[in-house]
C-alpha cells in the first residue's frame, strides 16, 4: 500500500477533498494508496478534527514548542518518517521548509499554491492578483524544492478574475478548482503517471491535459 501523509495548518478543505476522492474512487483497492496521517503545526487546526472523523491519525507538531526552525523540522521529519510515506502532501501548510528538510524527501513533497506560478509567489495572492489587474488567476500544484513556490509544476487550474471580485469571491472560485486539481495530481503522482526526475515533473501529453483545468466564472 502506498502511504500518503498530509501536512496542514488550518481548516483542511484540500485534505478533505483528496480524502473524499480517495474514498469515492476506492484508492486503497484501485490504486493501492491511502492517506495514513494528517499532521498540523497548529494544534487547534480544524483539519485535525476532520482527520479523526475519517479515522485517520491526526498529529500536532506545534512549531511554537521549539526553540528553532531546525528543531521543529527535525521533530516534524521524525514524525513523517515514522509513517514511511511514499508521498507528502502540503495542503495549506503555512511554514517555510528549509533546504535541510526538503532534501530528506526530494521528489516526494507536493504543495498547492493559490496562484498561477511563477506569478504571485508568497502570501496574499488573491488580493495581489486583483491589484495587478490580471484577467486570469488560479492555482498550481508543484513539487517542493528549496526554492520557495518555485519547484517543478505538476498541475494548474485557471479561473477568470471578474470586475465584481474581491479577494474572498476570487479565493472561493480558486478553491473549488484547488479541490479538483489536487486530488488529480496526488493520484497521478502516486500511480507514477507523474514523476520527479532531475528537477523536473515528467508526464505524458494525456496526463498533462488531464492536469490542466480551465474554470468558469
Ligand atoms: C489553500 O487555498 C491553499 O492553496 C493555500 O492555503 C489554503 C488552505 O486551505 N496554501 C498556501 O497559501 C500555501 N502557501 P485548506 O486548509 O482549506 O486546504
Amino acid at each position: 500500500m502506498k502511504k500518503i501523509v498530509v501536512l496542514i495548518s488550518g481548516r483542511g478543505s484540500n485534505f478533505v477533498a483528496i480524502e473524499e476522492t480517495a474514498l469515492r474512487e476506492a484508492w486503497s483497492r484501485t490504486i493501492g494508496a491511502q492517506i495514513v496521517a494528517v499532521i498540523s503545526n497548529r494544534p487547534e487546526a480544524k483539519g485535525l478534527l476532520l482527520a479523526k472523523e475519517y479515522g485517520i491519525d491526526a498529529v500536532a507538531v506545534d512549531h511554537k514548542a521549539f526553540d528553532s526552525r531546525e528543531a521543529f523540522e527535525e521533530k516534524l521529519a521524525q514524525v513523517i518518517e515514522s509513517y514511511e510515506p511514499d508521498l507528502i502532501v502540503l495542503a495549506g501548510f503555512m511554514r517555510i521548509l528549509t533546504e535541510g528538510f526538503v532534501s530528506r524527501f526530494t521528489g516526494k513533497i507536493l504543495n498547492i499554491h493559490p496562484a498561477i506560478l511563477p506569478s504571485f509567489k508568497g502570501l496574499d495572492t488573491h488580493q495581489r492578483a486583483i491589484d495587478a489587474g490580471v484577467r486570469v488567476h488560479g492555482t498550481t500544484v508543484h513539487y517542493v524544492t528549496a526554492d520557495l513556490d518555485g519547484g517543478p509544476i505538476i498541475a494548474q487550474a485557471v479561473v477568470p478574475v471578474l470586475p465584481s471580485d474581491d479577494a474572498h469571491t476570487l479565493a472561493d472560485r480558486v478553491l473549488g478548482y484547488e479541490h479538483q486539481i489536487y486530488a488529480r495530481a496526488v493520484k497521478a503522482c502516486v500511480t507514477g503517471a507523474v514523476s520527479y526526475e532531475n528537477g523536473r515533473a515528467v508526464m505524458d501529453n494525456e496526463t498533462a491535459r488531464y492536469l490542466t483545468l480551465l474554470g468558469k466564472a
